[in-house]
Parts: C-alpha cells; structure tokens; sequence
C-alpha cells in the first residue's frame, strides 16, 4: 500500500473501468443502502462492479477526501434535513474549490415528495455557484442524479439484511435506484 497521498502519483484505473465515490456530508443518510442497490442494478445491466468500503473509521477528514479524490465521479447522497443539506454543501465546496471538480452528482434520498430533490438541487447550486464562480468554462455543475422518496420498503430490507432491490424489486425506492442506474450509464 503506498503511504503517497498524491492523487497524481496512484495509477489511474483501467481503461474502460469507471470509479464512483459514494459520499455525504452528514452521516446515516443512505450511503450503503444506495450503494448496495446501485452496484446490483448495474451488476443487473451486466455490468462488473467492485464494492469498497472507505470509511476507515480513522476519524480523518483528509484520508476519507483523499479517498474520494481518486475517484472519476462523485455522488454526494444528501436528505431534506437541514443538517443534511447543511453538511452536504460543506462537502460540495470542498470537492468543487479543494479539489476542483467541476461536476458532482447529487442523489436526494428519502423525499417526501415528488420534485423536492430539484428543488434542493437548484438551491445548493445557486450558493455554491458564488464560491466556484460562473464564468464560462469554469462554473460548476451540481447534476441531480436520483431522487428516492422515503420507503417503508427501504427499512423492510434492512431488517432482513437482505437487498431491497432483491426483495421488493417494485416499489419506488427500487424504481428510483434502478433510474440511477440507469443514468449513470448514459
Ligand atoms: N429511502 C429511504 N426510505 C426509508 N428509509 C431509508 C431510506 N434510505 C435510508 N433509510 C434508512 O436510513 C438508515 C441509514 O441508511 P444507511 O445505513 O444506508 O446510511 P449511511 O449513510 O450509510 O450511514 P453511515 O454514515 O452510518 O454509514 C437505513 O437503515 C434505512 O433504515
Ligand atoms: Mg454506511
């Protein structure tokens, strides 16, 4: 394992292979659930997918952004909580002005209703647009990626610790999760 915490310096992944780095601001969020069920509608779509857990539980912001910075994509899963929304836009910041990224995703989870993930999307770009600026070629792009309305169906799978995608592959979680999947490959 290489102690050198340069993004540069760590080989890039294969050609043809794609890194996603599944993120929040705050935590108990969504991460897992949404990540468990991403990689199975991908891995569904034929897709190979790898799993890594990076939370390393090393209490280190750097060594869980350096993680995140040797990743091609992000997606940042964000509630409707003022908490969430509030770490969320930290965490956004640090990607866009720390490490430059000009394009993060943004899955809302556990909407209460239709539309409302637009809605936080278009309020989170507006103030980070203020740090990263607008000018053309440079303004930065917070694409909403996914929004997953709160599901009874979502807890269900947990109980069981069994995949929700697998278990109640018809209910509007399932349905948003596989949208995702869908739109991330193009
Ligand atoms: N769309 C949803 N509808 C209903 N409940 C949900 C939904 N998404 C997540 N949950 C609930 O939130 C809980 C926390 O989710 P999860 O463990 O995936 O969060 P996390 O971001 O990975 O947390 P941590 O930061 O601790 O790793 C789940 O156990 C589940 O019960
Ligand atoms: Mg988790």
């Amino acid at each position: 394992m290489s102690t050198n915490t340069d993004p540069a310096a760590v080989r890039p992944p294969r050609a043809g292979a794609r890194t996603l780095a599944v993120t929040s601001g705050k935590g108990g969020v969504g991460k897992t659930f949404v990540t468990a069920n991403l990689a199975a509608a991908l891995a569904a779509r034929g897709q190979k997918v790898l799993v890594l857990d990076a939370d390393l539980g090393l209490a280190n912001l750097d060594v869980v952004l350096f993680a995140i910075s040797l990743a091609q994509d992000v997606l940042v899963v964000a509630t409707p909580e003022p908490t969430s929304l509030t770490d969320a836009y930290a965490t956004i910041k640090v990607l866009a002005t720390q490490q430059e990224r000009r394009h993060v995703g943004l899955l809302v989870n556990q909407a209460n209703r239709v539309g409302e993930g637009k809605l936080i999307c278009g309020q989170l770009q507006q103030v980070l647009q203020r740090f990263v600026g607008p000018a053309p070629g440079q303004g930065f792009k917070l694409e909403l990626l996914g929004e997953v309305r709160a599901d009874p169906a979502v807890r269900q799978a947990v109980l069981k610790r069994q995949l929700m995608l697998e278990n109640y592959p018809g209910c509007d979680a399932a349905q948003a999760i596989k949208a995702l999947a869908t739109k991330l490959l193009g």
